[in-house]
């Protein structure tokens, strides 16, 4: 089968990868990142034209505030100084989720790198954070009642999640060996193929994508046909 056309991953396993090493749990999401650009450059490479990266869900404010902290100066940090990485490789970054719990910084640093690589035609990037499953749907629907619709379908629903402007996934992969969703795009997985491979996140590169790409192709898809 061909390759997939959005491959959503739920980056899993940060922690357990600190853990392992004696390090504090943000060591690990400062390796994941890295994982992250990695796994895009190969994406790029691979051309796949959709990946999306469940970094932070609207569950994980329950983390300690020193974990959170260091979560959202690391985005700072990234979106701020990736913008050249992005451009360099022809990335158009999208974030999905809800902005508006993050600090003012924050948000002008995410609408900035969304603008200034709105341009590029390669790999389309989408970060999801403070992201939710059912959290997407409920604010697409808010989106059409909000807009005076009497009727909702499933065309006006998919119309209006984060993800609207991406296929949905054929492939989601969760790293860390953890066979669950974890409220991850509910909506648009209905028919997706899963795939939990025990790397964790911060270890996954290119050798990782090309073997899940293999797992992939050997899957049979019916959508409910035979
Ligand atoms: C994934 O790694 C990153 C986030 C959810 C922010 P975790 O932080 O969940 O890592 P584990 O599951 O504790 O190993
Ligand atoms: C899922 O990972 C969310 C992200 C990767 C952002 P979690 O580590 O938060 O999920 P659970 O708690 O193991 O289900
Ligand atoms: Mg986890």
């Amino acid at each position: 089968m061909a390759n997939p056309k959005h491959i959503a991953f739920i980056l899993d396993g940060n922690g357990r990868w600190a853990a392992r090493r004696g390090l504090p749990r943000n060591m690990g999401h400062r390796e994941g990142v890295k994982a992250i650009e990695k796994t895009l450059l190969a994406l790029c490479e691979l051309q796949i034209p959709y990946a999306s990266f469940f970094a932070f869900s609207t569950d994980n404010w329950k983390r300690s505030k020193e974990e959170v902290d260091g979560l959202f100066s690391l985005a700072e940090e990234y979106f701020e100084k990736g913008i050249d990485f992005f451009n360099e490789h022809n990335i158009k970054v999208q974030i999905f989720g809800d902005r508006s719990a993050f600090s003012p910084k924050l948000q002008t640093i995410m609408q900035n790198v969304c603008e200034k690589t709105a341009q590029n035609t390669g790999l389309n990037a989408g970060f999801c954070l403070n992201y939710g499953g059912r959290e997407d749907i409920v604010q697409a629907v808010n989106k059409l009642i909000e807009s005076g619709e009497k009727i909702v379908t499933k065309q006006l629903i998919s119309a209006n999640l984060y993800s609207k402007d991406y296929p949905d996934p054929d492939f989601v992969i969760r790293t860390s060996g953890e066979q669950r969703i974890s409220n991850f795009m509910l909506w648009q997985m209905s028919y997706a193929e899963l795939y939990f491979p025990k790397v964790l996140w911060p270890d996954f590169d290119k050798k990782h994508l090309i073997k899940s790409l293999k797992v992939f192709s050997k899957r049979k898809r019916r959508f409910g046909g035979y």
